[in-house]
């Protein structure tokens, strides 16, 4: 596939960025239309650092399976690791990577990233799909830019 299936989804996001309310309405904008385009896009949700403790991952709007992790300290599963380590985590199969905190039985594969503003990481993407390796590297490089378009927002907020 080529990159031109993601093109018109970052035009969808851009648009409703640039009249969203809040951050949340722009959340829930975006975990409802990726899925919808992108059929491997299993869960997808956003988990954001607690402004009380900055240590931990508090769940946001998502689309999916209702997930018991409604918060993820740093220090654990791969939404932990993409915080602590700075960056994306692309996982290729998650019963292969012992820092998998388990959703639901038919994921297989994972990718997270973060979410920075003004300069410091405030949250992250984190999706799901049941295919394994099912994310590469145009996945990552579309949800890196869905990242900045949510930075961009946060900024101007
Ligand atoms: N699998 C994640 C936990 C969150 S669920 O995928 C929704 C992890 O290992 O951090």
């Amino acid at each position: 596939m080529t990159e031109d299936k993601f093109q018109p989804v970052l035009a969808e996001i851009e648009a409703f960025a640039r009249s969203a309310e809040d951050l949340a309405s722009l959340q829930r904008f975006i975990v409802a239309l990726i899925p919808s385009r992108l059929p491997y896009y299993n869960w997808t949700g956003f988990y954001m650092l607690d402004p009380e403790d900055p240590n931990t991952l508090v769940l946001g709007p998502f689309h999916g399976a209702p997930t018991t992790h409604v918060r993820i300290p740093v220090t654990e599963g791969i939404c932990g690791a993409a915080v602590a380590q700075g960056e994306t985590v692309i996982v290729d199969d998650v019963n292969a990577d012992p820092r998998y905190l388990a959703c639901s039985i038919e994921t297989r594969s994972e990718i997270v990233v973060p979410i920075r503003a003004n300069g410091k990481i405030i949250g992250e993407i984190d999706i799901d799909s049941h295919d394994l390796s099912a994310f590469r590297e145009e996945d990552r490089t579309f949800l890196e830019r869905c990242a900045e378009i949510v930075r961009a927002f946060v900024e101007r907020s």
